[in-house]
């Protein structure tokens, strides 16, 4: 049996389905990646899986427990770390996980131990005593880290715990994650990076709309993509209405325009790459850069959606 099974999870809101008849299962031991864009469903699916939210449909079953029957005994297995920062910015980061431990009815001398394990676990040891307040972005977001972990959970779900934070915050948190998953934690990690995906996961689901729209490991997500290149060209000022005018060129399956790059999914990328170089000079683009290379999960996203997954 799987460690968790999500099982035709659905949630709407009114008339918006945020999750939409979801199922996969995560094995003991993985790091799982949800991989979506903003408004995907991930933090939805993560409030149902964390008890927070009730399911319109569907069941999540961790270790046997089922979430809808008994919230109880998934509260004790897992761990949560929340998009948004869940401290008190006026208290210390040990008094911060003081609050957290008594909330999972630790006793005192347990709290005192776990609260020094996680501390050093997220490198923050020497910084405990002074005020959250005082703390750079990223170093709250590895102290709600440290408090999703203090009860010694089975599996932690992780909500996109490096959206705007310092590269150097950023990578301690990714290094964490890996450790903590080969001290034999499961991990469930959403994410709209690929490169985070790409990085930490063993297996993942793409989710759109509150679909999974695919999901399987990075060569077989990759294999969806089937014998194409994508052309990733870096250059200024790209007008969006770009995107339109090479969609149009033989041979070009699909573009997108994000943060000063261009990707262009074709099956005869070298060869669609004169004339997609000719339309950016014909309408005066500079280019930084251009690279033709395999498939990423980026290009996967834009197969099966014609879009980024960046914002
Ligand atoms: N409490 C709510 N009431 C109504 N609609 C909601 C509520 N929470 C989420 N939604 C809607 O559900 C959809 C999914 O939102 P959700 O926050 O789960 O996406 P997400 O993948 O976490 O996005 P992001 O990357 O921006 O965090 C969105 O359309 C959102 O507006
Ligand atoms: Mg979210």
């Amino acid at each position: 049996m799987s460690l968790l099974e999500v099982i035709n999870l659905t949630k709407t809101f009114d008339a918006n389905t945020a999750v939409d008849d979801v199922s996969f299962t995560v094995e003991a031991g993985e790091i799982f990646g949800l991989l979506g864009p903003n408004g995907a469903g991930k933090s939805t699916l993560i409030g149902m899986v964390s008890t927070l939210l009730k399911p319109t449909r569907g069941d999540i079953v961790i270790d046997g427990h089922s979430v809808v029957k008994e919230p109880m005994a998934v509260k004790r297995l897992i761990g949560v770390v929340p998009q948004e920062i869940a401290l008190y910015p006026t208290l210390t980061a040990r008094e911060n996980l003081d609050f957290w431990g008594k909330m999972y009815g630790l006793s005192p001398s347990e709290i005192k131990e776990r609260a020094t394990d996680v501390l050093e676990i997220v490198g923050l040891t020497d910084r405990a005593a002074e005020r959250i307040d005082t703390y750079s972005g990223g170093m709250k977001r590895r102290i709600n880290i440290a408090a999703g972990l203090l009860h010694s959970p089975k599996v932690l779900f992780m909500d996109e715990p490096t959206v705007g934070i310092d590269p150097q915050s950023r990578n301690h948190i990714l290094e964490t994650v890996k450790h903590l998953n080969e001290a034999g934690l499961t991990v469930i990690y959403t994410s709209h990076y690929m490169e985070e995906v790409e990085f930490l996961c063993d297996r993942i689901a793409i989710v759109d709309k509150g679909k999974v729209i695919a999901s399987g490991t990075q060569n077989e997500l990759r294999l969806l993509v089937g014998n194409k290149d994508v052309i990733r060209i870096k250059a200024f000022d790209i007008p969006e209405d770009v995107a339109a005018d090479l969609a149009t060129i033989k041979d070009v399956d699909g573009v997108t325009i994000k943060e000063g790059e261009l990707d262009i999914l074709s099956p005869r990328g070298r060869e669609v790459l004169a004339s997609v170089i000719k339309a950016l000079n014909d309408r005066q683009i500079k280019i930084a850069s251009v690279e033709v290379q395999e498939p990423d999960l980026e290009s996967v996203f834009l197969h099966l959606t014609g879009r980024s997954l960046r914002d």
